[in-house]
């Protein structure tokens, strides 16, 4: 388990990389390492922006029937989101985004888990399997 710090952009860039590396090392192919990496980028650069900084672990995994797969949990102890199922709607943005980051996101992964809690901050689990 690798634990980043999510405070710059230039962190944003590390990220994507060390996802790449976990997806590749976890046998995952090109195309499910790209869509992994893409979700990465997103609730990364949403820790930054709309969290104000966090951290985000991988973590390769194996599950119950012995496939391979990458689990990334970004935290972070910003404002929080107070209406989740908004938020997961495509194209809702509280800024000038294009709000299409968590929903995206949500549909590149095969697990994706968002807890938020206003004042006290966002967790954000997602996992994508080997097939
Ligand atoms: N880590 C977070 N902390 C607080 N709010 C968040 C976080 N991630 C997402 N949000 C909220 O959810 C909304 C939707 O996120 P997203 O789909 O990525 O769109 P965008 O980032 O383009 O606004 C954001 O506008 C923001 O209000
Ligand atoms: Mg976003």
């Amino acid at each position: 388990m690798d634990e980043l710090p999510i405070q710059t952009g230039d962190d944003v860039v590390r990220i994507r990389q060390h996802v790449r590396n976990a997806a590749a090392a976890s046998g995952l192919s090109l195309v499910d390492q790209t869509k992994l990496v893409t979700a990465a980028s997103e609730l990364a650069r949403n820790t930054l922006i709309h969290g104000g900084g966090g951290v985000v672990r991988v973590e390769v995994v194996k599950s119950a029937v012995g496939r391979n797969g990458v689990r990334l949990h970004f935290a972070d102890e910003g404002p929080g989101i107070p209406d989740v199922d908004l938020a997961l709607t495509d194209g809702w943005t509280s800024g000038s985004g294009l709000g299409l980051g968590l929903s995206g996101s949500r549909r590149l992964v095969d697990e994706f888990e968002l807890k938020s809690e206003p004042g006290l901050g966002t967790n954000v689990v997602v996992v994508k399997w080997s097939r």
